[in-house]
């Protein structure tokens, strides 16, 4: 029998009940934890579904109203565009990216004309939804090169910040692209455009029902991995952070989210800058897999995204970040 004095401290006396466990949290969500992507499709009044994405859709121009609406009634603060351009679109340089009335350009005017600064937009810079080849820059001998790809994606950061993008998030992984970037926006006057920048990528098979969803999967010739990060290291993972926010990166990006939670954390503690986390494609597809089998239940995603505050992020992306009140009760 237990008596006297001991245990003098009972940690489970405060989780015994509801409003004691409510008065300890020490994290928690509000909508101004997300960011929403929206893939994007050419054509009239499409709402069109992703086989790789269950739950997630891609909108016509048109249509995005619907989603966007929703976004700020539940005060999200930011929508990421991610466009599926159609084959005979894309070529080997990814030209496409460069034609200011292309599909992300297009969504950037509409958007920003009808809903100013209600909500804030972030576009990719990177080429892979434009080439033929699904990588992100200009391919030779399946190597992306990297400073011929700069000059690309200095073009491409120009178009869609004068087309009305807010935050340009380099996800190309190219050395030097902030930098460069920072100051080709600020010689043409546009010293206000936010860089996040995807500073802390991996090469991950996570990615895969993303690529299906832009169009890319089937095209993407070998793997990404002379460019995105060995995700069996963690120290490159700071010197990558180091390197961008000397370069002028305003806020930094650690992707994938959940196997990556130690990255969120050393990133933090290390540069006490704003930190966000891509709670990627490959990770909404497992959760959504675990509940639709039954395997558990929808807890599971609170559960994760929670997890992501504990480590230190700032703001997740994620699909789910428009669905919330409806999964998570
Ligand atoms: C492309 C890009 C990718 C994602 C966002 N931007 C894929 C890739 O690098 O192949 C992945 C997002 C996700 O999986 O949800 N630069």
């Amino acid at each position: 029998m237990i008596t006297g004095k001991f245990p003098a401290l009972r940690l489970r006396r405060s989780r015994k009940t509801d409003w004691s466990r409510r008065l300890i949290e020490e994290n928690n969500l509000t909508p101004s934890d997300f960011i929403l992507p929206i893939f994007l499709i050419e054509g009239k009044n499409k709402k069109q579904s992703i086989k790789s994405m269950p739950g997630v859709y891609r909108y016509s121009i048109d249509k995005l109203n619907f989603i966007i609406d929703r976004a700020i009634k539940k005060r999200i603060p930011m929508i990421a565009l991610f466009p599926y351009i159609s084959k005979k679109k894309k070529n080997a340089l990814g030209t496409e990216a460069l034609n200011e009335n292309n599909l992300v350009c297009r969504a950037l005017k509409e958007i920003k004309r009808k809903y100013k600064n209600e909500i804030g937009i972030m576009c990719d810079v990177a080429l892979d939804p434009y080439t033929s080849h699904g990588h992100d820059g200009l391919l030779q001998d399946k190597y992306v090169l990297n400073d011929e790809t700069i000059k690309v994606l200095l073009d491409q950061s120009l178009l869609q910040a004068q087309m009305g993008c807010d935050v340009l998030a380099p996800s190309d992984m190219m050395d030097g692209r902030i930098g460069e970037i920072r100051k080709h926006l600020d010689k043409h006057n546009l010293k206000m455009t936010q860089i996040l920048s995807y500073a802390v990528k991996y090469a991950s098979s996570f990615y895969g029902p993303f690529r299906d969803a832009v169009g890319s999967k089937n095209l993407l010739k070998g793997n990404k991995k002379n460019y995105q990060m060995d995700y069996r290291n963690i120290n490159e993972a700071l010197r990558e952070v180091a390197l961008d926010i000397k370069e002028g990166a305003d806020m930094v990006m650690v992707k994938p989210g959940l196997p990556y939670l130690d990255v969120i954390k050393k990133v933090k503690e290390n540069f006490k800058i704003p930190v966000m986390a891509y709670q990627v494609s490959g990770e909404y597809s497992l959760l959504e897999n675990g509940i639709k089998n039954n395997l558990t239940d929808k807890n599971i995603i609170l559960e994760s995204l929670i997890a992501f505050k504990r480590a230190g992020a700032n703001a997740i992306v994620s699909y789910y970040a428009d669905r919330l009140d409806h999964i998570i009760k």
